[in-house]
This record gives C-alpha cells, sequence and structure tokens, in this order.
C-alpha cells in the first residue's frame, strides 16, 4: 500500500532504500522519540510544502529537538528526494528523531544529532468506490495522549485505534473525548448540516491538519462559510455528511458510522462540490 520507493533521505543524502541503516538505539526506535511529517505530491510538486515545514519545526520544539536544516536545506532535500523517484503523484514521509544514544537513558545525552530518514511512497488516487459510496467509519473514544497537537512518531495509540476499526468493518476511527469530537485517527474530521460546513479548532486535542488549511480555501474558493467550533458527539449522528481529510486521501465522503447511514448514506452534495474545487486546487498548485 505505502511501500516505500528506491531511494530515501537518510541523514542528508539521497542513498538506495535497501541500504538505509539505523541503530537500535536510536531513540526514535526505543522510544518513539521524533517528529515525523507526510507531504503529498501531485505531479512532481509537493503541496503547501511550507505549511509542512512550519508543523515539522513547531514538534521540534515541543520535544527540544534542535531542528537539523534550515528552511532552504530541507526544500531542496525533498525536491532531490522526489525527484530520485521519478516524481508524479507520491506521498513524502520525513521523520527526525533525537538520534542514537549509547544505551537506553529516559534523558537525552546532551548533543545529540538527530536522525534523518525520508521516504516516498505512491500516492494511490482514490478508490472509485471511495467517491461513489463513501467509506465506513466507527467512533472510538480517544485513548491517546493530551498532545495530540504534537506529530510524534510514537503512533501506538492510532495503530490500536485503527486495528479496531478494522474489526469493526470501518475504514477510519472517528475519535470523541466524552461528549465532544476530537479527530479522525490519522485524519482531520468536517461535519455538515443544513448546508453549513464545521470542524473543531486547533488544541492539544488534536493535529493541525494541513489538509484542513486547503479545504477550509477550498469551502472560500465556494464561498461556503466554514464553522471552526467544537463540535458535540450528537452532531456526528445528526449530520447530513460527514467528511474525513488528510494529507493521504484529501477528503472523503464518510457514509456510514457506526453501522447507520450518515444523511442519505452516499456521498453529499456538499462534499461533492468540495470535492471538485479541491481537483481544482491541486491543479492550480501543484499540478
Ligand atoms: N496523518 N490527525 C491525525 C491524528 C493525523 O495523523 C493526520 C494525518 C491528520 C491530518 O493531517 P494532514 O492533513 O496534515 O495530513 C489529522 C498522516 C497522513 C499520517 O500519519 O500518515
Amino acid at each position: 500500500m505505502a511501500d516505500a520507493l528506491p531511494h530515501s533521505l537518510f541523514n542528508g543524502i539521497i542513498v538506495p532504500t535497501d541500504e538505509v541503516r539505523i541503530s537500535p538505539f536510536d531513540r526514535g526506535f526505543l522510544f518513539g522519540d521524533g517528529i515525523y511529517e507526510v507531504v503529498p505530491v501531485y505531479g512532481g510538486k509537493p503541496l503547501r510544502l511550507d505549511a509542512h515545514f512550519d508543523r515539522l519545526q513547531d514538534g521540534l520544539v515541543a520535544l527540544e529537538i534542535a531542528n537539523p536544516y534550515l528552511r532552504a536545506r530541507w526544500t531542496e532535500l525533498v525536491h532531490e528526494l522526489i525527484a530520485a523517484n521519478d516524481g508524479g503523484d507520491m506521498g513524502v514521509y520525513l521523520e527526525v528523531s533525537r538520534g542514537t544514544g549509547k544505551g537506553r537513558d529516559f534523558l537525552p545525552e546532551p548533543e545529540m544529532r538527530p536522525t534523518v530518514f525520508g521516504f516516498c511512497f505512491r500516492l494511490a488516487a482514490p478508490k472509485p468506490e471511495a467517491l461513489q459510496q463513501g467509506i465506513a467509519a466507527a467512533t472510538l473514544e480517544d485513548i491517546r495522549w493530551q498532545r495530540c497537537d504534537i506529530k510524534s512518531v510514537a503512533l501506538v495509540g492510532p495503530v490500536m485505534l485503527k486495528i479496531e476499526a478494522k474489526r469493526r468493518g470501518a475504514d477510519e476511527a472517528i475519535l470523541v473525548r466524552g461528549e465532544r469530537l476530537a479527530e479522525g485517527s490519522s485524519s482531520a474530521v468536517f461535519v455538515v448540516k443544513g448546508g453549513r460546513v464545521a470542524t473543531p479548532p486547533a488544541s492539544h486535542e488534536r493535529l493541525p491538519s494541513i489538509t484542513r488549511l486547503v479545504v477550509g480555501d477550498v469551502l472560500d474558493a465556494l464561498k461556503l462559510p466554514l464553522d471552526v467550533r467544537e463540535v458535540h458527539c450528537d452532531e456526528l449522528l445528526a449530520a447530513d455528511e460527514i467528511w474525513i481529510a488528510s494529507s493521504t486521501r484529501e477528503a472523503l465522503p464518510v457514509t456510514r458510522l457506526d453501522g447507520n447511514a450518515v444523511g442519505e448514506g452516499k456521498p453529499g452534495p456538499v462534499w461533492r462540490r468540495a470535492f471538485d474545487e479541491f481537483q481544482a486546487l491541486k491543479q492550480r498548485e501543484a499540478g
């Protein structure tokens, strides 16, 4: 599905993916002590690369890891990586871990040199059945930690949630904290009621999704208002439409929630307009 393409980025150089070697004493491996990004690339051009670098920087600051490269160098490296893998539509995964230690101490050794790893994978166009029929989601209580705004590589919470969602026949878990919508296990969530679109605000409970910003621009272009506010769980059950959005899945309609139809049980008209405009935006910005 997200198999790695032949060339990867490893500590500042492009190397054959098969030749990357990372120590088991790397803190990314031992502690999940690192930050990652996933950047969508269309026709060889990354979409909103600067926004991804801003979020990477925020995550590194939160973890007190020094950013190993200036923005200009990062930009060069990402373009080199894309070109090494022949461009086209792909996702670029970037990871910066705190570095490799001498053993296993919770407290980082002073002046560690971060490990940088990046690889590409083919970005599959959304499956026709997902666009025609929508996808299924399951609501699950959010069992993750209290700093979900940090794009940390410690992802065992979402992995457990994805496994449970799959067991329930769903393609995504929509996470709730008590009565409030948090986000998807790997996506931002939008609800539509009476033609108005709503999505919860930035907070420690959710990742500041870049695709959410793109969807915001899409709605602006369509002159459709976006209400950024907390969303109550009851609104999920009553919604006309629910969408999930992420760098790897763009914006997809959720038409079944916990086995019940969302709205009319098929992709809704607001999503359809947003989807078409999303494609046009991709074409303009990165196509
Ligand atoms: N995940 N919320 C969570 C918890 C996520 O993991 C993601 C994306 C999003 C959407 O963010 P963005 O629009 O910037 O992709 C929201 C990526 C794709 C992943 O981990 O593979």
